[in-house]
């Protein structure tokens, strides 16, 4: 897609008035393509149907600027009750979360006692796991320092590595002795040439060799990407390495080349669909307009064939 349209949707991504606006409009313009449901009865539904289509979930219950202690511990409240509901409904689906919706941007303390509360409630939900959504640049290092911290008490926590930072690597290598369950990501934000490659073959290059990298260290990769090159990629690794089935799993957004999913899991990979709910479904359904063009035209048809 062109440089200037990705842009524009990444900007109206962050416009605070429409954000607001939004959550009271309920799924509206095609969102409901990419966002499973307001509620989570809703999205236990969608996982449910996912399940049974022989792919396992991870629910994201949607939240974008978090200011207010209020705010953050609502939050922090769905995602335990997201647990709560996947436990009780005995679908196959773990949690993932952005620190910033737990008041990360309010004081870290907030955010931890929030991050071991939902641990907590992980743990006793059936063990469940929880991701760490990476959020961009400005939050990289104190996400990093936070799983650091969290790792010495929990084992059912991980975050997400992203192929476009001049970081990655090191990241991926200062873990290597915790056997850290990465989720793997070319990356979704829009950041400085001084912290990230510019250019997609550099990112798409760099992407390949920390999947190669976290796999030969014996970490367990969760390779998340739409890109059938990179997919095709770790499938010529684990014949090339005899990396095991389950030392990774491929993921991909909901709504997002859903026939590739069903495929995977028909040739026995383990393919989890990042399911995100919540009427907070503003910002995260224009990051996704902003990767592609198809998605542009899907929501364009939909608006105008009416
Ligand atoms: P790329 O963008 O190169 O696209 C390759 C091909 O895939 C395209 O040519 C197109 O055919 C198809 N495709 C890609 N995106 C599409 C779309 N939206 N709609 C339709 N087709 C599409 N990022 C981040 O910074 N932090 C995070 O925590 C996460 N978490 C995360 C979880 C999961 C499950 C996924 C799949 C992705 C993320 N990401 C993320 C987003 C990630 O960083 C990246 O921006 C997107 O996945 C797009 O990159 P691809 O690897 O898919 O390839």
């Amino acid at each position: 897609m062109e440089q200037a349209m990705k842009d524009f949707f990444l900007f109206l991504s962050k416009n605070k008035a429409m954000n607001a606006a939004a959550k009271k409009w309920g799924l509206r313009f095609g969102a409901s393509r990419f966002v499973s449901g307001v509620t989570i009865a809703e999205a236990i539904a969608a996982v449910r149907k996912l399940n049974q289509q022989g792919l396992v979930c991870t629910l994201d219950h949607l939240g974008e600027f978090v200011f207010s202690l209020e705010e953050a511990n609502e939050s922090a409240d769905y995602c335990i009750k997201t647990l709560e509901a996947i436990h009780q409904s005995g679908v196959d689906c773990n949690l993932s979360l952005k620190m910033t919706s737990l008041g990360l941007d309010i004081s870290r303390e907030l955010c931890m006692t929030n991050m071991r509360r939902i641990l907590d409630a992980a743990k006793k939900n059936g063990n469940l796991f929880v991701r760490i959504d990476m959020e961009d640049y400005a939050h990289n290092h104190v996400t990093m320092e936070i799983l650091n911290e969290l790792l010495e008490e929990y084992d059912n926590v991980g975050t997400v590595i992203q192929a476009y930072l001049y970081k990655a690597s090191d990241d991926i290598d200062s873990l290597k002795d915790k056997k850290v369950n990465f989720r793997l990501v070319k990356g979704a934000y829009k950041e400085s040439a001084e912290v990230a490659y510019p250019n997609k073959p550099d990112v798409d290059e760099n992407y390949k060799k920390i999947i190669k990298q976290h796999l030969l260290n014996g970490g367990y990769a969760a390779v998340a990407t739409h890109d059938d090159n990179i997919i095709a990629y770790v499938k010529q690794l684990e014949k090339e390495y005899n990396i095991p089935r389950t030392q990774f799993e491929f993921q991909m957004l909901y709504g997002i080349r859903t026939q590739s999913q069903i495929d995977l899991a028909r040739e026995g990979y383990k393919m989890r669909v990042y399911v995100p709910y919540g009427n907070d479904w503003y910002g995260y359904f224009m990051r996704r307009l902003a990767e592609s063009p198809a998605n542009v035209k899907f929501v364009l048809k939909g608006m105008f064939s009416k």
